[in-house]
């Protein structure tokens, strides 16, 4: 999608995949990300791809984690801490601005600007509609941009698998084919969920979530 999609949607505030509580399925999965065997007690990097304001981010950072976030609209990472109470600093690179107060750091902007050292060493993405706001072609770009500047950091994706004939996105269907196709090569892939979603996609199409875990081979 163009920038000014997403900019517009922003500034009209027509922003339904905006989930006000935060979603249950990172609550749910959310070990896969801030356990591991060898290091249960290291400090987690997590970064937040396309955060959008997700209340998940203040989830992550009640777990104590750090968070890293990249969105495109300055509109919504300064309500994501007006909603989260804190008062960022911002400063201003020649990428664009970047917020941050305490364990998070937020840069708005392009997510394919950014460089493996402006985000340190990420233990863990959390990609929530993130590949699922990305049309096709961009998909590929966007998993080997986010490979690269992660080093393959382990990634919970969640996902909405449905008919593409039934409904233009985004949100686009990414089903377990889809996942594979951009990741297999890199990551072992497993399909944590499959269940349906109560009320389906905007009301008007069934659709399912689907949640998968992906460890670096
Ligand atoms: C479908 S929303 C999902 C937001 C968030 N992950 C959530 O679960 O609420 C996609 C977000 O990606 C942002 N976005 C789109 N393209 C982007 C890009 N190239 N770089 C950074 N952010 C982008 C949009 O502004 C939008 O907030």
């Amino acid at each position: 999608m163009e920038h000014s999609f997403w900019h517009s949607k922003w500034q009209k505030n027509e922003i339904g995949f905006h989930e006000p509580k935060g979603n249950v399925l990172l609550v749910k999965y959310a070990s896969f990300l801030l356990c591991d065997d060898s290091s249960n007690s290291s400090l987690k990097r997590i970064f937040v791809p396309l955060c959008g304001k997700t209340r998940d981010i203040g989830w992550l950072l009640s777990q104590d984690c750090e968070v890293v976030g990249a969105e495109l609209s300055e509109v919504a990472v300064v309500q994501l801490f007006e909603e989260l109470g804190a008062k960022p600093t911002v400063t201003t690179t020649s990428n664009g601005k970047v917020y941050a107060k305490d364990g998070l750091t937020v840069y708005v902007g392009d997510i394919f600007k950014l460089t493996p050292s402006d985000l340190g060493d990420i233990t863990g993405v959390y990609d929530r509609a993130a590949l699922v706001a990305l049309p096709s072609p961009l998909r590929e770009q966007y998993a080997a941009h986010l490979m690269a500047i992660t080093q393959c950091a382990p990634q919970l994706i969640i996902s909405f698998e449905y008919d593409q004939n039934e409904m233009p996105g985004p949100p686009f269907s990414v089903n377990e084919k889809t996942v594979d196709s951009l990741y297999a090569g890199d990551y072992e892939i497993k399909r944590l969920e499959r269940s349906v979603l109560e009320g389906g996609l905007k009301g008007k199409v069934d659709a399912d979530n689907l949640v998968f875990a992906l460890n670096p081979i």
